[in-house]
């Protein structure tokens, strides 16, 4: 099972372009609060002709304008975050219905720094899950351990209870692209100037137990269920993670920031 996802030549795919769930692999670039508009705009003009699927997650004041260049264009937008409420008195929210109007086709939920800087739990996560299903934006749920659970060896616990509560009541799991990033691999929260990715085999191995977690919940509608790795993508270490047949695509920080570096991940896809 495990070697039959540790290269793109298994199966029948073309080699590193298309992941386990059938589809091309996607690269994802989480800006987080970083560049100004105006650098937002010369960035994707110069990766605008890409036709690899792209998708920038840029914050919130940029997309409106961002979404006017990128038509007719393979590049999508998405939001960083979302509320897990529909509409109403919740100063500084953002709803899904907002971020449908600017033109966001995904959205990031439950990213570790919103679970660890914000305390977003599991719970509002599904909500938030669910209000972007309801304006057909696709969420990309965010999960992964931190160092002192992946020590006790609880890994396989957390990332499980994270996909099942934040999955509570999805019937239709389609929409939905898993971003699997352990907290210690995500380059901000390593205190080190060398940051580390985490290992092919760590990768293929947590991979596989949400796999094998999606497929109980879902049966076989969970095959087409992408799941992203994320935590120090680099252009360095790009082709060896995306070689792997059951990584659908990458979710990438830093390295998203700079068009040289992001040009080279996708130029690698
Ligand atoms: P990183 O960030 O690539 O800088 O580690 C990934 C993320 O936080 O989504």
């Amino acid at each position: 099972m495990k070697e039959q996802f540790m290269s793109a030549k298994c199966g029948s795919l073309p080699a590193g372009r298309h992941g386990a769930s059938g589809g091309k692999k996607i690269l994802i670039a989480n800006w987080k609060m970083n560049l100004s508009l105006g650098q937002s705009l010369n960035f994707i003009k110069k990766i605008a002709k890409t036709k690899n699927e792209v998708v920038i997650a840029a914050p919130f004041t940029f997309l409106c304008e961002m979404g006017k260049h990128l038509k007719r264009k393979k590049i999508k937008l998405a939001g960083q975050n979302v509320s897990q409420f529909k509409e109403g008195a919740y100063t500084g929210d953002v709803s899904a219905r907002m971020l449908k109007e600017e033109g966001c086709t995904f959205c990031l939920v439950g990213h570790s720094e919103r679970r660890i800087y914000f305390k977003e739990t599991d719970k509002e996560i599904n909500q938030k899950i669910l209000q972007l299903l309801k304006y057909g934006i696709r969420p990309v749920l965010c999960l992964g351990e931190n160092l002192a659970q992946r020590r006790k060896k609880l890994t396989k616990k957390i990332i499980t209870k994270q996909l099942i509560t934040g999955l509570w009541d999805i019937k239709k799991p389609e929409k939905i692209l898993i971003a699997y990033e352990p907290v210690w691999a995500i380059s901000t929260f390593q205190k080190s100037k060398i940051k580390h990715s985490a290992t092919t085999a760590d990768i293929v191995k947590i991979h596989l137990i949400i796999k094998a977690a999606l497929k109980r919940l879902y049966k076989n509608k969970s095959k087409t269920i992408k799941i992203l790795y994320g935590g120090t993508v680099n252009p360095k270490n790009v082709k060896e993670i995306l070689k792997l047949k059951i990584v659908d695509g990458a979710l990438v920080g830093g390295a998203s920031l700079k068009i040289s570096s992001f040009n080279a991940i996708i130029k690698s896809i």
